[in-house]
Formats: C-alpha cells, sequence, structure tokens
C-alpha cells in the first residue's frame, strides 16, 4: 500500500510494517541480502518504494516471471532507471527464499 496515497484513517486498525522493520521477516531480509549483493540502488530516492513493492510481489507471488515482475512494479519510478537492476534484485531474493 502506497503511504502516500493512503489516509491513516483507512489503517488504524491494520497492521503496519514500514521500510524500517523490513529485516525482521524473512521475505524482507532476502530482499534486502539481494538488494546489497546486486547493488541494485543508485540514488536510493526510489528504492524505499521499489523495496517495499518487492516484498508485497514476493507474498503474493513467490517465483515470479520477468513479466510479472514489471507489471507488479509498474507506477514505481525509478529517475536513475535501475529497472534492470530492480528486476534482477527481485529474482535473486526469489532465489534465497527458494533455497
Ligand atoms: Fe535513484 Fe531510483 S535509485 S530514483
Amino acid at each position: 500500500v502506497r503511504s502516500c496515497q493512503t489516509y491513516i484513517d483507512d489503517v488504524e486498525d491494520a497492521e503496519i510494517t514500514t521500510i524500517g522493520a523490513i529485516g525482521d521477516n524473512k521475505i524482507g531480509a532476502a530482499v534486502q541480502q539481494a538488494w546489497v549483493e546486486l547493488d541494485v540502488v543508485q540514488c536510493g530516492y526510489c528504492q524505499s518504494g521499489q523495496i517495499m513493492s518487492a516484498i508485497g510481489l514476493l507474498r503474493e507471488n513467490p517465483k515470479p516471471t520477468a513479466s510479472e515482475i514489471d507489471n507488479y512494479m509498474y507506477g514505481n519510478a525509478c529517475r536513475c532507471g535501475t529497472y534492470q537492476r530492480i528486476r534482477a534484485g527481485i529474482q535473486r531474493a526469489a532465489e534465497i527464499l527458494e533455497a
């Protein structure tokens, strides 16, 4: 869920995980590891959203194809153009989770 498009009243009773706590769960830790291994980040501006979306994707689809990744991640703009590395990072995180 994009926090910039969500009213706090709409989630007041929901459990909320932010980027600061993603390493506390298996998928988040795998994404963090993959991002570091592949040096995904350029400037970093978009990366909180990219990483949170990557985790959402892997929760729904543990082994996404390149096309599924592109479709799911559509709308997360990266001005640095790191889309290839983001896709590779998601695929690497899926491998880590599968091992
Ligand atoms: Fe710079 Fe995405 S890494 S905007």
